[in-house]
């Protein structure tokens, strides 16, 4: 650790906005802190300057931290315990994920040919992290990025008409969760046992619907836009265009007017009252991430926090290896 004196009750960091920050890409909100430019040791910078981090989040929704050499798993579990809790299992899932231990994972296991669309993590579920770490192990050859979006910016660029029918009416979650077309429900849930299913939709008022041993249907209603505990806005935070059968269907490559049974459809997404997300709808929604989103090259020993809320992700295809791994704290609901 350089430049910071333990004995010292105040620390004397010699961060300065104006100096220490650079923009991530130019025009977009998010940060880039480098090493060389700081030398601070991240653990002890992310411990003792907390109020500071947290207000650089609120203003620049993502951080990313570079040349600070956090390059292992054990490096990473370090700086995870810097925040207000430590991070949370990762629960009613969305997408495969190997766990590493304490609940650090894989970032995801999903195939690397395919691009995993703009998200902000589990904001589908009753209970979400307010932030989200990923750090960079083994950089990929080709693509892999971890494209970032401010959620406030992309609420800007939909229409106020469809925000308005979206936070009136919420939106109502539909996933088929079988083996045979996404995840199953083990996965899903993390248990084997049905009962143990049974009851968590129960407690979260939750539809489901057993079709055989390996096949469930659920369906959910949940707000569009939540209200940021920090800030008290209410922001754009769903996964209305990530489970929309539109999402699911351009990725395969098929046209919208595709007829795929219910059964046959990992997921869907509609309006809170029932009615259908027209795919002019999904377009809008897609235009506002596309838009609004930026990428970065991974680098090894990155570190990428977000403010969940706040920012949303996904991620490119990629070619080699590519070992991101990503933990999330500070639960909220
Ligand atoms: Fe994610």
């Amino acid at each position: 650790m350089k430049n910071f004196d333990k004995s010292i009750d105040t620390p004397k960091w010699l961060f300065k906005e104006n100096e220490n920050l650079s923009p991530l890409n130019d025009g977009k909100p998010f940060i880039l802190i480098d090493y060389h430019q700081v030398t601070y040791d991240l653990n002890d910078w992310l411990t003792i300057e907390k109020d500071l981090v947290n207000k650089l989040l609120l203003k620049h929704g993502g951080i990313l931290f570079r040349g600070f050499n956090i390059n292992t798993v054990e490096k990473f579990n370090t700086i995870t315990t810097s925040f207000n809790s430590e991070p949370i299992p990762y629960m009613f899932r969305s997408s495969p994920r190997y766990s590493l231990g304490d609940h650090v994972y894989l970032s995801t296991t999903y195939p690397s040919s395919r691009k995993i669309n703009m998200h902000s993590e589990s904001s589908y579920s009753y209970v979400w992290g307010q932030k989200i770490m990923f750090c960079c192990i083994t950089e990929p050859i080709e693509g892999g990025e971890t494209p970032i979006a401010d959620n406030r910016l992309v609420m800007r660029k939909i229409s106020n008409e469809l925000l308005k029918k979206f936070d009136e009416h919420g939106i109502i979650y539909q996933r088929t969760l079988s083996p045979h077309v996404s995840m199953g429900w083990p996965e899903v849930f993390q248990t084997e046992d049905r009962q143990a299913v049974l009851g968590i939709c129960k407690e979260n008022d939750i539809s489901c619907n057993f079709l055989n041993d390996q096949e469930l249907i659920i369906r959910w209603k949940r707000p569009a836009l939540a209200k940021h505990p920090l800030t008290g806005d209410k922001i754009w935070f769903n996964h209305a265009f990530f489970f929309n059968k539109y999402s699911i269907l351009d990725e395969m490559g098929l046209l919208p007017d595709e007829d795929i049974p219910d059964d046959l459809l990992p997921s869907n997404t509609f309006f809170g009252d029932g009615s259908e997300i027209s795919h002019s709808d999904y377009l809008e929604l897609r235009s506002a991430y596309e838009t609004e989103k930026t990428y970065f090259k991974w680098k090894k020993g990155d570190v990428l926090l977000l403010d969940n809320m706040l920012t949303a992700h996904g991620r490119s295809p990629y070619k080699g290896d590519r070992k991101i791994i990503v933990a999330i704290m500070e639960p909220t609901s």
